[in-house]
């Protein structure tokens, strides 16, 4: 059984699929651990390291020959898998919705490709998703941008020389990023607020000592979809949260949007007109901006200027604190396939009937069999 770890080709991608110690562990499961060179570089984690746990090192031919899983942050070219095994397991963020063409010819290629960001919302899932380790960096280090951009200070300070008033922080969208950014705004001293369309998230919002600001009395809102994620709300709805935004707004120092619907383009939750309404010298950190920003002007990889207010759009906001950020995805990874790993045989064995294995499992013998992408 052995497992391959790609060095990721993407210029925009920091992060690495393994550790020393996810290596470790695997080893300890009687896996063989095969990483490509300079794999870690970006993340902080020298060859040596590598080759210190346990795994070798070598060029990415060595690596995915024979290899019977490979794991990566960002899926591979298919040509690339050219001289991979048949039937070789992919697994990583594969981004299913925005490259389908890819995972098609993963199929075509003989790939079993399995996608992480489509981790059920089950208990049982929770140690293995992907997309909740990754958006609580994100939503972290949304505050820290916007904290860098902003010109003032976010507590209130009293000195000698007068008072520095606390930054108003507005959190847009919250979800495991929008949570953790409250939490984060919170311990540097701003004044904080949030709003979303699932209900149940008011209480979370009141629990980390921030304001809830929500669009009551309009029929029908639930906001909450299947597996905890929000649905595409009303024209109704849209309008009501519209004109609440725009009272909030124009008194904000900070805004964070985290706003996302599965498989859909991101929700626009501020418009150009809105942006304008706010003190010049205030930041927005769009961490949708890669599905197509919950704000309008928002452009992914820059931080732009708008009516005096800063637009900060980074793309891979979690891959910009690598180190952990990998800790973390290599752990989602081992807890995956060591939750379905036979001790006798030394190597996974996914059951086809089982929620897990079906909600990430992409392609098998040469076909697309995820329903959410049959569907479409
Ligand atoms: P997400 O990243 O899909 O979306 C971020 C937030 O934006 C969500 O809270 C969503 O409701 C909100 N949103 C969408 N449209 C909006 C709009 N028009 N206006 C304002 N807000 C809008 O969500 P995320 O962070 O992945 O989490 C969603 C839920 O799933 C949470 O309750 C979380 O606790 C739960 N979850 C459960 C897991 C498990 O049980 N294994 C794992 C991860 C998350």
């Amino acid at each position: 059984m052995k497992i391959a770890v790609l060095n990721e080709r993407d210029p925009l991608e920091s992060r690495v699929s393994a550790t020393p110690e996810s290596v470790k562990k695997f080893l300890a499961l009687g896996a063989e651990m095969a990483v490509e060179a300079g794999a870690g570089d970006t993340a902080g984690v020298s060859d040596g390291e590598y080759s210190e746990a346990g795994a070798t090192v070598g060029d990415r031919a060595a690596v995915i020959e024979n290899a019977d899983v490979i794991f990566c942050v960002r899926g591979p070219d298919p040509d690339e898998l050219a001289s991979a095994k048949q039937g070789v397991r992919l697994i990583g963020a594969l981004d299913p919705f925005n490259r389908r063409e890819t995972i098609d010819a993963y199929a075509k290629a003989g790939v079993e490709a399995l996608a992480m960001e489509f981790m059920p919302r089950i208990t049982r899932a929770q140690s293995m998703d992907i997309l909740s380790s990754q958006s609580n960096l994100a939503g972290y280090k949304a505050v820290l941008d916007a904290a860098g951009e902003y010109g003032r200070a976010f507590p209130m300070m009293m000195t000698a020389a007068g008072t520095v008033t606390a930054a108003r922080c507005f959190v847009m969208g919250v979800g495991v990023a929008g949570l953790q950014a409250i939490a984060t705004a919170r311990r540097l001293g701003a004044q904080v607020s949030a709003t979303d369309v699932r209900a149940a998230t008011k209480e979370q919002i009141e629990s980390l000592g921030a304001k809830p600001i929500f669009v009551e009395e309009v029929e029908g809102i639930e906001g909450e979809g299947t597996g905890g994620y929000a649905t595409e709300m009303s024209e109704e709805y849209q309008k009501a949260q519209a004109e609440l935004v725009s009272s909030h707004i124009a008194k904000q120092d900070i805004v964070i949007t985290t706003a996302l619907i599965p498989g859909r383009p991101a929700p626009r939750l501020i418009s150009d007109e809105q942006l304008a309404s706010m003190r010049p010298g205030s930041v927005i950190v769009d961490l949708a901006v890669e599905q197509g920003g919950n704000v309008e002007g928002a452009v992914a990889g820059e931080t732009v200027e708008r009516h005096g207010v800063k637009i900060v759009g980074n793309r891979n906001v979690a891959g910009r604190l690598a180190a952990d950020a990998s800790a973390l995805f290599a752990r989602n990874l081992y807890n995956f396939l060591s939750a379905f790993w036979d001790e006798e045989a030394k190597a996974p064995v996914l059951p086809e009937d089982d929620e897990i294995v079906q909600g990430v499992t992409l392609t098998k013998g040469g076909q697309i069999v995820n329903e959410r992408l049959t569907a479409n």
